[in-house]
């Protein structure tokens, strides 16, 4: 993909890796908008980079994606780069699954559905430019899950499935499909102090840019990296050393 001259729509751009991209791709001479539910968060990024522009919206709902895709359309019809990137996490022990299905439905509107049906809202608007991106960003533990996280890790094996699919089919135009696969990295995701133990947040994001220059569609970063081109025993047996350390640093979960 080019690296400057786009206009660029990041998802769950207010903070973390999304943050952290956008700030990138302004660096690199991009237009970038930012979108989230939290108003504040917003504001805070516009105070840092004042060149972002902002728009609140929840992207588990239907109708406020709609009303996202008329809007960016509208106001940056240039728009040529979509980075899926808004998520959330939430531990879940399915012996202890006493809360409704709307609190463990979320994860699936906003990792997997508002994925989806942003691209396909999308895609065709990009047909018309002459340049266009999709970046999903999905998990190391799209390829081998985290126990704790059951439902989070189904998203993101959704997310890279259709990622993949999404490839496939638009191999013969010019929008690329691009994959990014962060492993833990150090950012509030789950809840703040959830993911200090994870990779530095720029060292990361500058890893990931490099990559972006020299055209990969599948990237990881160290542990996410390993895990892609890893055996499928390797990868069982990762997942079950995980679990075990886990259940030793959470003996209430
Ligand atoms: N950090 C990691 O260890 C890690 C590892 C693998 C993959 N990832 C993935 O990386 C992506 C970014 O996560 P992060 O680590 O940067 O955590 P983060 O700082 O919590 O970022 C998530 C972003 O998504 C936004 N978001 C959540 N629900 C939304 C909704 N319904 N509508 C609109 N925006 C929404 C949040 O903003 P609001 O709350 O204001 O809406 C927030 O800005 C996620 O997809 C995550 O699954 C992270």
């Amino acid at each position: 993909m080019k690296m400057a001259g786009n206009t660029v729509l990041i998802t769950g751009g207010g903070s973390g890796i999304g943050l952290a991209f956008a700030e990138r791709f302004l660096e690199k001479g991009n237009s970038v908008i930012i979108v989230g539910r939290r108003e504040e968060k917003l504001q805070e990024a516009k105070e840092k980079f004042p060149e972002l522009h902002t728009k609140v919206c929840d992207l588990s709902k239907q109708e406020e994606r709609v009303s996202l895709f008329e809007w960016v359309t509208s106001h940056f019809p240039d728009v040529n780069v979509l980075v899926n990137n808004a998520g959330i996490q939430q531990r879940v022990n399915v012996l202890k699954a006493t809360e409704s299905w709307d609190y463990y439905s979320k994860e699936i509107h906003i990792n997997v559905e508002g994925l989806i049906h942003l691209s396909l809202l999308f895609i065709p608007y990009f047909l018309t430019r002459t340049d266009a991106s999709i970046i999903n960003i999905s998990s190391g533990l799209a390829i081998r899950p985290g126990a704790w996280v059951p439902i989070y890790s189904a998203t993101k094996s959704a997310v890279h499935s259709f990622t993949t699919s999404l490839r496939l089919q638009l191999e013969n135009t010019h929008i690329s499909v691009v994959e990014v696969f962060p492993p833990a990295v150090n950012t509030d995701l789950g809840g703040a102090g959830l993911h200090t133990f994870g990779a530095p947040l720029d060292s990361f994001a500058d890893s990931i840019f490099e990559r972006f220059e020299k055209g990969d569609l599948e990237i990881g970063y160290e542990d996410s990296e390993k895990r892609l081109h890893a055996s499928r025993e390797e990868n069982e047996e990762g997942m079950k050393k995980a679990w075990e350390g886990f259940l030793k640093g959470n003996p209430d979960f």
